[in-house]
């Protein structure tokens, strides 16, 4: 894949071609769902800040909870690979052979996203007609971050200093 998002400027029509290309990247991984208890098949294409690309479907189980979406699937890919900076994200989904309206990510993917990715993120949803773009921040808003946790020891840092050193 040629898409190098650090080292050229993007103009509109490109920016169009690309999430085309993303999403129809999507549309093909939704192939591979494995989704023989919901029917549901989700395909997701992550498009990675140096221009490379992961796909993801769910893969379901018998015992539900172990399900893993197609949007986790293909951060998961990515992370295990060693990337860490996403710009856009493609989802695809529906019941059977089917994308009727758009499939929003579910709230634990949206966390995984959060753990990754800023709050420009992308999240290009497919629906019959039309592709929907959000930004992380817009399905997300006021979120659990890495960035709370750091404030957290911060706080516990300081504290403990307070005591030790009687501030
Ligand atoms: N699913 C996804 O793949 N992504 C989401 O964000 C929401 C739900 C899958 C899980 C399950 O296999 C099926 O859709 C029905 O919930």
């Amino acid at each position: 894949c040629d898409w190098n998002l650090d080292k050229r400027e993007i103009d509109g029509e490109e920016m169009m071609n690309r999430y085309e290309e993303l999403v129809a990247l999507a549309l093909e991984a939704r192939e591979s769902a494995y989704a023989p208890y919901s029917h549901f098949k989700v395909g997701a294409a992550l498009l990675c800040k140096d221009g490379s690309v992961y796909t993801g479907c769910n893969v379901e189980n018998a015992s539900f909870s172990a399900t893993n979406c197609a949007e986790r699937t293909a951060f998961f890919k990515a992370v295990s690979e060693g990337k860490r900076e996403f710009a856009a994200i493609a989802i695809c989904g529906g019941k059977g052979g089917n994308i009727e309206g758009s499939f929003p990510p579910c709230g634990v993917c949206r966390q995984v996203m959060r753990e990754f990715c800023e709050d420009d993120f992308e999240i290009h949803l497919l629906t019959k007609e039309v592709i929907e773009t959000y930004t992380l921040s817009q399905l997300l808003p006021v979120s659990f971050q890495p960035d709370t946790i750091k404030k957290e020891d911060t706080l516990f840092f300081l504290t403990l200093c307070s005591i030790i050193f009687h501030l």
